[in-house]
């Protein structure tokens, strides 16, 4: 059962800036000492690199936690849109990421991105195969749509939806919550930080930095949305915490079932995140949160205009 706050590992392969591998394998063994269970890749994240150094970190305590990785979204020539739900790959997917990772079996394996070309019945009925294998635990979708979802749920139980959700994209609680809610599907929301903008510790990008491609990132839709993150950090200071743990906090008080995975390079920021399962806020600052960031007030999309293509199918 996935319960509080999980470690998002995509970090640690080079995708906000520079990781090292040493430092890596330290706080992935430091978050679970802190008692971090659900670990999350994807076989995309580095090519493989983080599901290898997440085996490598892991090692014997394996038993003890909880992976959970995603395959289907490539950049093989060929793909349709970089995407592949195609039942065949499914099998070839599972057994690399289980390669990598040293391990005989997933906790959790999603579905990273649903294949338009492939109809989702035929995706998920192969994912139920590595079930009745004994190679996965429980079935996950991520980015789907409320529709794809009910269609995905009556070939096999869902176990979690894997969606971006934090105080700046609030897009899927108008439906998607609560179809997951209605077939006990839990929530795991990724980029609870904002990929880090909702700390206000990110106000300025490098030119290589990967997040400048996402319009909300670019030019005076950053500065308009900095201002907000601001007066989040207000906030944060008043309430005697930083503002990462009230992003965590905002999430985590929408219900029992929802488990943000913060992704850091840094083991002092895993203890800080996971300090936010303390905070309570009240109902006066949650309503001071909705207040500030109403569903849909940010500033630019969070994809460039052809990955918003492949979201919300
Ligand atoms: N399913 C999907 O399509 C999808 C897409 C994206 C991500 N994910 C998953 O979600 C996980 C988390 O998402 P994410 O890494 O994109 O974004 P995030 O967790 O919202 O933010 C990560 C960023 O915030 C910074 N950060 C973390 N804690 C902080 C703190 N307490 N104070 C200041 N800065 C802090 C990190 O920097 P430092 O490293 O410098 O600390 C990093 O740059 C990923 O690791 C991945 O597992 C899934």
């Amino acid at each position: 059962m996935i319960t509080g706050i999980g470690y998002g590992c995509m970090g640690l392969s080079g995708i906000y800036g520079d990781s090292h591998d040493d430092q890596g394998i330290a706080t992935l063994q430091g978050a679970a000492d802190l008692g971090v269970i659900l670990f999350d890749t994807a076989d995309v994240y580095g090519s493989g690199h983080n599901e290898t150094l997440l085996g490598r970190a892991l090692g014997k305590r394996r038993g003890k936690l909880l992976i959970a990785s995603k395959f289907g979204l490539t950049s093989q020539v060929g793909e349709s849109r970089g995407v592949n739900g195609r039942p065949e790959y499914v099998h070839q997917a599972v057994r690399a990421s289980l390669s990598r990772l040293g391990t005989d079996y997933l906790d959790l394996y999603y579905l990273h991105r649903v294949d338009p070309d492939v109809p989702i019945e035929d995706t998920v009925g192969a994912m139920a195969e590595l079930v009745q294998q004994g190679l996965v635990r429980q079935l996950g979708l991520s980015e789907a749509s409320a529709a794809t979802i009910r269609r995905a749920a009556s070939v096999h139980p869902i176990y979690a939806l894997q969606s971006e959700w934090s105080l700046w994209m609030r897009d899927l609680e108008a439906e998607v919550v609560p179809t997951c809610r209605e077939l006990g599907i839990r929530i795991v929301p990724w980029s609870p930080l904002g990929r880090g903008f909702l700390t206000h510790q990110l106000t300025s990008l490098a030119p290589q930095d990967y997040r400048l491609t996402a319009p909300r990132f670019q030019g005076e839709n950053f500065q308009k949305n900095l201002e907000k993150a601001a007066l989040l950090a207000g906030f944060a200071a008043e309430w005697g915490c930083t503002a990462a743990q009230v992003a965590l906090a905002w999430l985590l008080h929408q219900g029992s079932d929802v488990v943000p995975i913060p992704g850091t390079r840094n083991l002092s920021r895993v203890a800080e995140n996971l300090d936010a399962l303390k905070l309570s806020l009240s109902s006066d600052q949650m309503q001071q949160l909705e207040q500030l960031f109403p569903p849909g007030s940010t500033a630019g999309e969070r994809y460039p205009e052809h990955l918003m293509r492949t979201v919300n199918l």
